[in-house]
């Protein structure tokens, strides 16, 4: 899995198309997308306009809470991957638990389905708590690949890092530059150590991630942005620099997928 890739929320299937194929001509090898994002038709469309090789690519995509049902995961599988024109997905998410509907386990028993039908390179849960994962591999004895969270430095995620070091499950951050509107590039420590080593504060946060052994997906829809997202490995913070960042953390509540969300 690449450790760096594109983010394409909230783009509509035109700018994703435009985002994706423009991406992967940077050098991007890793997408991310999802049927709530009601994108995958422009995903697809940006992939095929690229010309990769299928198999030089990563796509991860992610699946809503009407297939949480063993025998319904496949069907939605097969929806995403009709939208996006392609026969097999790296990795497919279960986009939220949603602990209230409580089916949660039974759409990963259709995850791990498709694993061992090799119909899947990965399977991972997405917006998933400690406790939500010690559920699905209790009851199914299946470790889920990667939990993509929300993390920046403004969201550290000490305790499910940590639980995810413990079990080996690549922890995947979305939204780390702090997403639309958050001030965290903003951040004055941030901005210093960019001044310090002559980078941008996109590429601080995103060397933030590779040094604690995360994989990252901003979102850009710029050029510019995309290229200097992606820059991030001919560098290194100190362990000091990379401190001063985590200690940016406002704590869990400050958190979009806190309990109140996704029910
Ligand atoms: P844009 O698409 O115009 O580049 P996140 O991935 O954390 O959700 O952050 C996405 C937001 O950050 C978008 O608004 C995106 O805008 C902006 N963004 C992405 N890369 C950079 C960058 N290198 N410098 C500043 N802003 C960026």
């Amino acid at each position: 899995m690449p450790r760096l890739g594109l983010g394409t929320w909230p783009m509509n299937d035109a700018q994703a198309e435009r985002a994706v194929a423009t991406a992967i001509e940077a050098g991007y090898r890793l997408v991310d997308t999802a049927e709530a994002y009601g994108n995958e038709l422009g995903v697809g469309r940006g992939i095929k306009a690229s010309g990769i090789a299928r198999e030089d690519l990563f796509v991860t995509t992610k699946f809503d809470r009407h297939w949480h049902g063993r025998d319904l995961v496949p069907q939605g599988y097969q929806a995403s991957l009709d939208r996006l024109g392609l026969d097999y997905a790296d990795l497919l998410l279960i986009h939220w638990p949603n602990p209230g509907l409580d089916r949660y386990v039974a759409a990963y028993e259709g995850l791990v389905d498709l694993l061992q039908d090799g119909r899947l390179k990965a399977i991972g849960t997405s917006n998933f708590k400690p406790a939500h994962l010690d559920r699905v591999i209790a009851e199914t004895g299946v470790v889920p690949d990667v939990n993509q969270i929300q993390l920046s430095p403004a969201v550290t995620r000490d305790e499910a890092r940590a639980y995810h070091q413990a079990h080996g499950i690549v922890t995947e951050s979305w939204s780390p530059l702090g997403g639309q509107g958050a001030d965290v590039l903003g951040q004055p420590v941030i901005a210093a150590i960019a001044e310090e080593i002559g980078r941008s504060p996109a590429q601080v946060i995103l060397r933030w991630n590779v040094e604690l052994g995360l994989v990252a997906i901003p979102k850009s829809s710029n050029p510019d942005r995309m290229r200097e997202n992606l820059a991030v490995f001919d560098f290194a913070l100190t362990p000091e620099q990379v401190a001063a960042i985590s200690a940016l953390d406002q704590g869990e509540s400050a958190a979009v997928d806190s309990d109140a969300f996704g029910h």
